[in-house]
């Protein structure tokens, strides 16, 4: 399977991997034909680009971090949280609890800790979808650093609730488009602090979830919010949890902006461990994350397009790809190159969908 841009698509493709829509119920279900017509309902949602499995991508599967089940289930459970508070006021996280299990439990199994994928996102389902991936992250971080299974479960209930004070920020501030008011901004601000406050006596969290509740936007120097501690000070369960919130944030598409590429993400982050982000947290994390990860298309040093085949602990920025295409030349062509054992090749940059959209060369190279 492969990732590509809803615009190129004709109609008639598989599709490889379920979209989940803001209900947190099945958009477009996996093994089934594309129509045409499902463009729009995509672009509606800010969904540009899905996976697709046809000849060029044969034999390249992507290892899911957790089930589609436990995914859909703990959105669904997310949301359900969410929507009981604001109706009645009542917080019950029994069932969470035991998709945090099922998180950790997924994870476990995974032999590597690779962080290998790319998450597509609605723009209104960014809420549960981000909270689940950062409990994802979370665990993966936290796994990578040695933590024990109960320190895990802790950090994925912590990941899951970690912005569930959002509740009380008028949506329309949460959802503006435009850039926020300093007003505006400092009620968005507040949001660690209500979330802290409904978790506060709740006998089935223990500290480490509150307090990443409560301190996952203190920063390393002081100026975070809404404590201003520094870096011993900061929990680090809270520290952890910062690192996971800013990379799956800026990975995704948002009403106000596009989603940076994974190498930009990780390279702004680096920036932001003079200030913000825990350094040695972070140089763990990018460890653990692939720079394409498999299915993405990128081009490659000597001006060829290739679509990743496979990703490798220690080569996460030289993955095993498969070149299709000969930009030069206009031609199509079919080689396996490993890039973690050649010194004269490597990925320039990943593809992005307006570049695919702008180049007919690239489009016609990457239509299926
Ligand atoms: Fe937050």
């Amino acid at each position: 399977m492969r990732l590509v841009p809803v615009n190129c698509l004709k109609g008639g493709e598989i599709i490889a991997k379920t979209v989940i829509d803001e209900n947190g119920s099945r958009l477009l279900a996996k093994n089934t034909s594309f129509k045409s017509y499902y463009k729009k309902k995509l672009q509606a949602r800010g969904i540009d680009r899905i996976y697709i499995a046809d000849k060029l991508s044969e034999g390249i599967e992507i290892k899911d971090v957790i089930s589609e089940k436990t995914r859909l289930r703990t959105i669904n459970l997310v949301k359900d949280t969410l929507s009981i508070f604001k109706a009645t006021q009542q917080i019950d996280v029994t069932q969470l609890k035991t998709s945090v299990i099922q998180i950790v439990d997924d994870i476990l199994s995974n032999k590597e800790i690779l962080y290998d994928m790319v998450d597509i996102k609605s723009k209104d389902d960014y809420t549960y979808g981000h909270s689940v991936n950062v409990a994802v992250l979370c665990v993966m971080l936290g796994r990578k650093i040695g933590a024990e299974k109960s320190y895990l479960k802790k950090l994925a209930l912590g990941g899951l609730l970690h912005d569930f004070g959002k509740i009380l920020v008028p949506d329309e501030i949460l959802n503006k488009p435009d850039k926020l008011s300093k007003d505006e901004f400092d009620i968005i601000k507040q949001h660690p602090s209500h979330g802290y406050q409904i978790f506060k006596d709740h006998p089935l969290l223990t500290p480490i979830s509150k307090v990443m509740i409560l301190m996952h936007h203190e920063k390393v120097n002081g100026e975070g919010y809404p404590l201003g501690i520094t870096k011993n000070q900061i929990h680090e369960g809270a520290r952890i949890c910062s690192v996971c919130d800013v990379f799956d944030a800026m990975t995704s598409k948002r009403a106000y902006r596009n989603e940076y590429t994974i190498v930009n993400t990780l390279n702004e982050m680096e920036r932001m461990t003079k200030d913000h982000l825990d350094e040695d947290l972070f140089k763990t994390f990018r460890g653990m994350i692939c720079y394409y990860p498999v299915g993405t298309t990128v081009l490659l040093s000597n001006d060829t397009i290739a679509i990743v085949e496979q990703n490798k602990i220690g080569s996460i920025d030289r993955p095993t790809v498969r070149v299709i295409y000969d930009l030069k030349n206009n031609e199509e062509i079919f080689r396996r190159v490993d890039l973690s054992a050649t010194k004269e090749l490597k990925v320039e940059r990943e593809l992005i969908s307006e570049e695919y959209m702008n180049n007919p060369s690239i489009l016609r190279a990457m239509r299926p």
